[in-house]
Formats: structure tokens, C-alpha cells, sequence
């Protein structure tokens, strides 16, 4: 039950979390835009994946299974098999991340300065993508959450 549990709060929690900042600061960082399809793809396979993974791990908590066993008995076998098939889902969604990587590379359609319209009304969506040595050498001025 263990595992399920911080697997969810770190898998899912904090894995997509990183991968959602990497793609909202994407095309600032690099410049370039990613193919959202592939994005999409990614984030859903994924998605899947790991709850596959690791919802079933609640499932053998419940039915006893300690952690830290490399061996179980068969009684344990259908969910952990599962969950196995949940993580070659989640491998596929990896390689799908590494294909959206590849294809910003080669097909370079070049970034915006704010690609996320009003919603982003953070400073670094001022600046050009990717942001010029030596911005802000003068300090911008905050006048409100919008300006
Ligand atoms: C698809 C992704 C992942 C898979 C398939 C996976 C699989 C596993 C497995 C099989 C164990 C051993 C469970 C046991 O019998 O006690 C484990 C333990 C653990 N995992 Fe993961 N894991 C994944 C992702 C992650 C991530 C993203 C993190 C951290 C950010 C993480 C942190 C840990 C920790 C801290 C343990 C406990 C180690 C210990 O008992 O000393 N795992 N994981």
C-alpha cells in the first residue's frame, strides 16, 4: 500500500509537474516550438501508464503484499502483472517524449515571445524566446499583476 501511495505523490506528483514546467517553459528555454500532438501524446500515454503501474499496487497492499519483496507468492501474481503491463505503456510514453524532443530539433519552427497570450503575465514572457543575454538591464517596473 506503501508503494502505491508515494509513487503516486512522487510519480505522478512530482514526475508530472517537472514535465508540465518543462513544457510551459519549453519554447522560452529553447526557442523553438514543440509539436503539440506529440505533447498531447506523451502526457496521455504516460498518464495512463503510471496509473496502471501503481493504482493496482493498492490493490496488493490491501491484499497483504509487504514492500521491498523481490519474490511473491502467486496469489499476488494478476495485479502485479498489471501493473508490469502498465510500465511498458509508461516506457512507450517516454519514447514518445524523446520523439517530440527529436522533432522540435530537426523541424526548429521558431518560439514566440509569449506563446500563452494574456494568461502569462509573468516578465520572462516579455523577453524574446530564448531570452537575450543581459535582460532587464534596466528593472522593469511592476505596476499590477497584468502591467
Ligand atoms: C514508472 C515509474 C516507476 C516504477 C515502475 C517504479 C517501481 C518501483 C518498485 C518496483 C519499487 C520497489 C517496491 C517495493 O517492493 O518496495 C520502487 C520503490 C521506490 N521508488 Fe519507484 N518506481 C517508479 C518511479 C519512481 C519515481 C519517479 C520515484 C521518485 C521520484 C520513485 C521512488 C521510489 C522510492 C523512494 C522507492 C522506495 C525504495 C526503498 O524501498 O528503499 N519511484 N519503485
Amino acid at each position: 500500500y506503501v508503494v502505491a501511495h508515494f509513487h503516486y505523490v512522487l510519480s505522478l506528483g512530482a514526475v508530472f509537474a517537472i514535465f508540465a514546467g518543462f513544457y510551459y517553459w519549453f519554447e522560452k528555454m529553447f526557442g523553438v516550438k514543440y509539436n503539440e500532438f506529440l505533447g498531447a501524446a506523451h502526457f496521455w500515454i504516460m498518464f495512463v501508464g503510471v496509473n496502471l503501474v501503481f493504482f493496482p499496487q493498492h490493490f496488493l497492499g490491501l491484499q497483504g503484499m509487504p514492500r521491498r519483496y523481490i519474490d511473491y507468492s502467486d496469489g499476488y501474481a494478476y495485479w502485479n502483472y498489471v501493473s508490469s503491463v502498465g510500465y511498458v505503456i509508461t516506457i512507450v510514453g517516454v519514447l514518445v517524449f524523446l520523439i517530440m524532443l527529436i522533432e522540435a530539433a530537426i523541424r526548429r519552427r521558431p518560439g514566440v515571445a509569449n506563446p500563452w497570450g494574456e494568461g502569462a503575465t509573468t516578465l520572462e514572457w516579455t523577453l524574446s524566446s530564448p531570452p537575450p543575454h543581459h535582460q532587464f538591464n534596466e528593472l522593469p517596473v511592476v505596476k499590477s499583476d497584468e502591467h
